[in-house]
């Protein structure tokens, strides 16, 4: 029988954008008890009564990536197998977008993979943060969407930088960065970048544009090693920038990324709630808008 209204469950490492969701849908949270086996395996267990009932299942998709995706996969065979009536997917950040093409030969598209794996294991709904391209969301077989945080990344810049000047690192940003832009009522430029396919060296130029004596904010979709936007920071600074900050919607901050960016002189990174936190990253919030739609698909 279906249970009126919708509970929440919060997935593995997904602890602190979740607690926030669960105050901004003010629903009822179902407990998750996971662990580790010695072994390394992964064990979860849903504490509660899921039965009849529409869940929201919260998720960090978050380093190590193959862990996080397959405790959520196990999560949602234990929610399907408990009866519950409909499961929507919160995936702020998701993981492996960015291969979703094959760029050389015998490459698989890994975001086609998960996404339809999701579907496959009975997800009927999905919402996510600023995936890498939005023509990824058709592999998922449901309803789906993408949102791109451009109120409250313009929020935060506007509190934190005064009369920004938005920079896109490359063509792939440039949409984010002119939204970002419009919203602030600001200018913004686009930088051309070219990465080796096979070494993942890039290589960013600003010719052409003036940015001496402004304040910067370089904005992307994700910090994962930080080679992007640093070379982006120095290379503004060398032409003359004040001061260059960083908005973008995931910092994954692999390996050493945050000392790349303080080598090149990075004042501040702002970033999204998608991810657990790190010191040295100053965070807004995007579970509200991500509530809204939550609320919209569920009723
Ligand atoms: C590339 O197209 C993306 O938008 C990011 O600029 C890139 O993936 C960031 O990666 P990294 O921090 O490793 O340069």
């Amino acid at each position: 029988m279906r249970i009126l209204g919708y509970a929440l469950l919060c997935g593995t490492r997904s602890e602190w954008f979740c607690s926030r969701l669960s105050k901004e849908l003010g629903v009822e949270l179902i407990p998750l008890e996971s662990k580790k086996f010695p072994d390394g395996e992964s064990y979860v267990r849903i504490a509660g009564d899921v039965e009849g009932k529409d869940v929201v299942l919260a998720h960090s998709l978050s380093f190590p990536q193959n862990d996080s995706i397959w405790e959520l996969l196990i999560t949602m065979e234990a929610l399907v197998d408990s009866g519950v009536n409909i499961v929507a997917l919160y995936l702020p950040y998701l993981a492996y977008s960015r291969q979703d093409r094959a760029f050389l030969p015998g490459e698989p598209i890994s975001v086609k993979a998960l996404l339809q794996i999701l579907s496959f294991m009975g997800a009927k709904a999905l919402v996510t943060i600023d995936i890498h391209k939005e023509y990824s969301m058709k592999y998922f077989r449901g309803i789906a969407y993408n949102l791109i945080p451009v109120d409250p990344m313009a929020e935060k810049i506007s509190e934190r930088v005064s009369d920004p000047l938005i920079v896109a690192p490359d063509v792939g940003a440039f949409q984010r960065a002119s939204a970002i832009a419009e919203k602030i009522g600001t200018d913004f430029i686009q930088l051309s970048k070219k990465r080796d396919l096979k070494t993942g060296e890039v290589a960013i130029s600003s010719e052409g544009f003036d940015v001496s004596g402004r304040n910067v904010v370089i904005v992307d979709d994700i910090i994962s090693t930080g080679g992007t936007v640093a070379k982006a920071a120095s290379m503004l600074r060398d032409a003359g920038a004040k001061e260059v900050y960083v908005a973008v919607s995931h910092a994954l901050m692999a390996g050493d990324a945050q000392k790349k960016l303080k080598e090149a002189g990075v004042a501040s990174v702002f970033a999204a709630n998608t991810l657990p936190p790190l010191s040295g990253v100053e965070y807004y919030d995007v579970t509200g808008i991500a509530a809204e739609k939550i609320r919209e698909i569920l009723g």
